[in-house]
């Protein structure tokens, strides 16, 4: 649905935010951008948006060059930016249902009754924007940016500094829209909101992608750890008694590496150990380490630029 391929970006400040970006989105998925603040979020999708413009690549959304096929890349695409700027005189109303006409789409009552239903928004639809709560703001943001009924939804930061309640309904709405195949793309600083409910995962940090994965693959990793041992003599191989576990022999054939899953009921340490005592296989020393998202992300983010 979206084809980002070496793009970059340098303000006219002379600071590149971006630096040589590919991805590829498919329609459909919940993709998260994780990264620090400052890593570049923001710049990215306002480019993918037509409010920022690159200085190198190219961006497409659904077949359509975002430069040269704007209106149509536009009108695919919902945003709901980081800042909220919405006109503190207008319902709630006037701003969703003019919000729909601005992409030139025909009135449609029900499904503008649908969306403020489904953000808690039918009770205060003739109150002015001002008189509403921040949260409720956002809930606003969000009903705007649906109105055309967009393909793709971009949402930034979309919980930084909302309670727990908007939080589930929005991933209810966004697990909705997704059921009917819109494709969304959410900016987050968060790991667990990452993790909680995009489908993969794009870690950028200092304007570069550094890892996109899908997220049961990264909870997999999260869920595992290794335990290594040092053997006090070489192997050539992992012995046939011993090939039922999950281990990988390295370091010249002087280091096992067992993997096994926190989670599961039984590590099989115990039955290892034992293996490896009755095949005669002694070892000076072992170590246990896990492979965190967080760990990951954090070692990845700590690195200078
Ligand atoms: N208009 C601008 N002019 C110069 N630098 C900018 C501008 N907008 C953003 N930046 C810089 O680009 C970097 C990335 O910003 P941004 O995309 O907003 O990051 P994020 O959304 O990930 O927090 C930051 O260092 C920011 O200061
Ligand atoms: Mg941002």
């Amino acid at each position: 649905m979206i084809s980002v391929s070496g793009l970059s970006k340098t303000y006219d400040s002379g600071f590149q935010a971006l630096k040589n970006i590919n991805l590829e989105i498919g329609r459909g998925e919940i993709f998260a951008l994780l990264g620090p603040n400052g890593a570049g979020k923001t710049t990215l999708i306002s480019i993918v948006c037509g409010i920022v413009n690159s200085s190198q690549g190219r961006v497409t959304v659904d077949g359509h060059d975002i430069v040269s096929d704007y209106r149509s890349t536009r009108r695919l695409i919902g945003l709901v930016p980081q800042e909220l700027t919405t006109d503190a005189f207008e319902t709630v109303d006037h701003v969703v249902r003019f919000s729909r006409g601005l992409f030139g789409k025909s009135p449609n009552p029900a499904f503008i009754e649908k969306i403020l239903m489904d953000l808690s928004l039918w009770d205060r639809r003739n109150d002015q924007i001002m008189t509403l709560s921040g949260g409720m703001k956002r809930r606003v943001m969000i009903a705007k940016a649906l109105a055309h009924e967009p393909q793709v939804l971009f949402l930034d930061e979309p919980t930084a500094g909302v309670d727990v309640e908007l939080r589930q309904e929005m991933w209810r709405v966004v697990h909705d829209l997704r059921s009917r195949g819109v494709t969304i793309i959410l900016t987050t600083h968060y790991i667990e909101e990452a993790e909680e409910i995009a489908d993969r995962v794009a870690v950028i940090n200092h304007g570069e992608v550094i890892l996109v994965e899908d997220k049961v693959e990264l909870m997999h990793k999260l869920g595992r750890k290794q335990l290594t041992l040092d053997l006090h003599a070489g192997l050539k191989a992992v012995p046939s008694s011993l090939s039922h576990h999950d281990l990988v022999l390295t370091g010249d054939g002087m280091t096992l590496t067992y993997t096994y899953d926190t989670q599961a009921e039984r590590t099989g340490i115990t039955t290892l150990l034992k293996d490896l005592h009755e095949a005669g296989i002694r070892f000076r020393d072992l170590q246990t380490s896990q492979s965190s998202l967080e760990e990951i992300f954090v070692n990845l983010v700590r690195r200078d630029p």
